[in-house]
Parts: C-alpha cells; sequence; structure tokens
C-alpha cells in the first residue's frame, strides 16, 4: 500500500532517532517516496548525510539551504506529502506542534500539512507520563493526528507506558493500513449517534447515563478516516471532534436526538447507533426549580421513541444499520433478539461483565453479532482501535452487498 506514496518523516532530538534510519530504510523497501525534515536537535543524534544516503534526497532543516540560500517551502512539502510521521517525537517537539510554535522547519512544514499525521513519541517514562505530556498528546489527538504508541493493543503496557518509541516495523504497519482503509467507505455518509441523553426534570435537573461518548466519537473518526462523510448526533459529552469529514449536530434529549437521527438517515447510506439513549423521560417537565419538601415525590415516566427501531423501520434497500447492546446476563440472546426486533445488520455486543469494557474507560470489548456465521470476537482494546475494526466490518459487508 505504501508503493509510490509520499511521505515526510519528520526526525527530532531523541536518542531513538537511530531508529528513524531503519524506519526510513523500511519506507524506502515498500516502495515510498520519502523526505526527511529534521530538527537541530534532531542532527544531534543522527546525520543527515545517514539519512540523504537511504533517502536519495537532502534532507530539509533549515528554512534556507546555508550556501545557496535556497527557500525550502513547508508550504509545498506540505501539499506534496500523502502522510507525515514524526518519529521520534520528543515531549518538546508534540508541545511545539500542540501550540502551534513553529520556531523550525519540522512543525511549520506540521502546521502546513494537509495529509493525516503520525506520531511516535520517545522519551522517558516520567516525561511521557507528565501531566503537560498527556494533554498534548490528548490536543494532538483532537486534531486529529494519529498517535503510535508502542503495546498499543495490550492494555496493561499501555496504561503504564513505556515511553519507549514504537518499533519502526509496527509503525510501517499503522501506515500500511491506514492506506489499505482510507478507501473503504469513500463516497458513502455515515450517520453514528453518541453520548447518553439528558431528559429534563427542571431547569436545573436531569435523568442521565454513564456513558461517556467514546465509543461513538472514535467510531465517527474511523468512518471518516475510511473515507466516509460523517454525520454524527452526539448527546452531552465533554468531548471534540477534529476530522473535516465529520459534521457533528450536537443534542441533549431522545427526542431531539431522534429527529436528527432520522431527518440525516433520510441522506446516508448507513448508520450506526451507538448512543445510551434514555429509555424513559419524565411526564411533564417543571418550568421551575422543584423546591424541597418532606413528602415523597413520584416522577411519573413516559417511554423515549426507539429511534435505532424507528430506522430499521424506514431501512430502504441497500441501506445499513448497526447497533449496539450493553447486557448483564443471556447476552447473545438478548442482542439477537434486539438484532431482529429493531432490523440491523449487525449488532455489537458489550457485557457490562467484561473488565476494561463499557462506560467511562478508554477501553473496550465486544462481540459483533451478524444475522448469518459465527459472532466475531474483537479482544479488549483501546476503543478507537475497537471502532477501526467495527468500521472494518461495516465496510466490507456495504462494499459486498450483503
Ligand atoms: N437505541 C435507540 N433508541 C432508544 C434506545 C436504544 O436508538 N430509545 C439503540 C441504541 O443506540 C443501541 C440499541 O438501540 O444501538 C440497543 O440499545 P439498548 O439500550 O441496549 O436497548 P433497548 O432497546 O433500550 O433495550 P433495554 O434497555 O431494555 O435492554
Amino acid at each position: 500500500m505504501l508503493k509510490g506514496k509520499h511521505i515526510i518523516l519528520g526526525i527530532t532530538g531523541s536518542i531513538a532517532a537511530y531508529k528513524a534510519a531503519y524506519l526510513l530504510r523500511l519506507l524506502i523497501k515498500q516502495g515510498a517516496e520519502v523526505q526527511v525534515v529534521m530538527t537541530p536537535a534532531g542532527k544531534e543524534f543522527i546525520t543527515p548525510v545517514t539519512l540523504s544516503s537511504l533517502s536519495g534526497k537532502p534532507v530539509v532543516s533549515e528554512f534556507f539551504t546555508a550556501n545557496t540560500g535556497e527557500w525550502h517551502s513547508h508550504v509545498d512539502l506540505g501539499l506534496w506529502a500523502d502522510a507525515m510521521i514524526i518519529a521520534p517525537a520528543t515531549a518538546s517537539t508534540i508541545g511545539k506542534m500542540a501550540h502551534g510554535i513553529a520556531d523550525n522547519m519540522l512543525v511549520t512544514t506540521y502546521l502546513s500539512c494537509k495529509a493525516p499525521v503520525f506520531v511516535a513519541p520517545a522519551m522517558d517514562l516520567d516525561m511521557y507520563a507528565h501531566p503537560s505530556t498527556r494533554h498534548n498528546l490528548d490536543l494532538l489527538r483532537s486534531y486529529g493526528n494519529h498517535i503510535i504508541e508502542p503495546a498499543t493493543g495490550e492494555l496493561a503496557s499501555h496504561l503504564t507506558g513505556k515511553g519507549r518509541m514504537e518499533e519502526p516495523e509496527n509503525i510501517v504497519a499503522v501506515l500500511d493500513r491506514f492506506f489499505e482503509r482510507k478507501q473503504s467507505l469513500a463516497g458513502k455518509t455515515v450517520l453514528v449517534t453518541a453520548g447518553p441523553t439528558y431528559e429534563k426534570i427542571d431547569p436545573v435537573r436531569f435523568i442521565g447515563n454513564y456513558s461517556s461518548g467514546k465509543m461513538g466519537f472514535a467510531l465517527a473518526e474511523a468512518c471518516a478516516e475510511a473515507g466516509a462523510e460523517v454525520v454524527l448526533v452526539a448527546g452531552p459529552v465533554a468531548l471534540k471532534t477534529g476530522h473535516p469529514s465529520i459534521r457533528r449536530i450536537d443534542v441533549e434529549s431522545a427526542a431531539e436526538m431522534y429527529r436528527a437521527a432520522v431527518e440525516a438517515y433520510d441522506h446516508a447510506d448507513a448508520a450506526i447507533m451507538c448512543a445510551a439513549v434514555a429509555d424513559y423521560a419524565p411526564e411533564t417537565v417543571s418550568d421551575v426549580k422543584l423546591k424541597r419538601s418532606g413528602e415523597e415525590r413520584v416522577l411519573r415516566l413516559k417511554p423515549n421513541p426507539d429511534i435505532a427501531a424507528e430506522l430499521g423501520h424506514r431501512k430502504r434497500a441497500g441501506q445499513y444499520l448497526v447497533g449496539f447492546a450493553l447486557e448483564t446476563n443471556d447476552e447473545e440472546s438478548n442482542a439477537r433478539s434486539k438484532m431482529a426486533k429493531k432490523n440491523l445488520d449487525f449488532i455489537v455486543l458489550n457485557s457490562l461483565r467484561d473488565a476494561g469494557a463499557g462506560f467511562r474507560c478508554d477501553t473496550n470489548k465486544v462481540t459483533v453479532i451478524g444475522r448469518e456465521g459465527k459472532p466475531v470476537e474483537i479482544p479488549c482494546k483501546l476503543k478507537t482501535e475497537v471502532a477501526v475494526d467495527i468500521v472494518d466490518l461495516l465496510a466490507r459487508c456495504m462494499n459486498e452487498g450483503r
């Protein structure tokens, strides 16, 4: 997949810079065209001569070439690239990228780059674990950048974090998979619902649930990365979206989510219903704050519309519908009956009995159940990775017309 791809390899001042030479060699071997851009500190760790002889191109490091005065255009480089990889990325470069401090050629190129950006951090463990670094990495993620951390997929080591740069072979594998997926939903529109709903009781109180929206946002991102136009209907969550192909509609209640989803599904090729929609809402909403009284109080609830079931009812030939089921018991049979009742093409089962799965965490472990065939188990990994797997399955169904 990397044959003929234009790749900018950014190298910064870390001891792991020597690994960048291996990475460069692997990229060239796969047929990519690579332009190396280094920070001044990067040159202290590995010589530009090594890198230019591997890439067959002069290394760019300064804004001007010293002897000729030729200007290196970061804008042209940013347009030329199909991808930019910064490996190793130090805490300092990550901080500069997160905050737009463009005082060298590498960060300037990053800011001009229209292509997807992959960042492989490398630093000592304390620096890596520092809240400032964690925050800056979160900012980069929210801009739509891909952070490649070692031991991705292995929960324990991911959480402890090693600060070590990911191995070059694995970085190439991530990139390869990225280009393979990139076109799988091209030309398609996908609706994703995410997060909880809030059902008002009075101006200051509501009925809600613990959904963080992380799984739904990761799905929206994965669909966009696969080339789809995404309509993300989001309940109240504290998450940002960065991808230009995601149109986000913020809603609060199940009724609002219903209206937005029904309208969007009309123009969509598929929908993924990931929101934790409240099944009931207070029958009446008080205009004024309810006062405390010594008496018992009864809150009467009325049923909310079932959004997934309504979309299942409206589903046209060639449209797809994916649901989620969060179960505590009789998981598979409950999930299968939801799939049938809501006319879903497949359902993603979350069991609250599994450690590292479900609400409020960054990881998930799910089983994907289709109408035919054996269920597919996706082992415990980051929600962003689970999302990619689910979108891969959806894209396969859609492209094969199953
Ligand atoms: N769903 C929906 N609208 C609702 C309730 C659920 O769109 N009002 C969707 C969810 O987004 C999910 C699927 O339906 O994709 C199953 O949700 P779940 O809460 O597990 O199912 P319910 O039908 O509410 O069944 P129960 O709460 O009784 O288990």
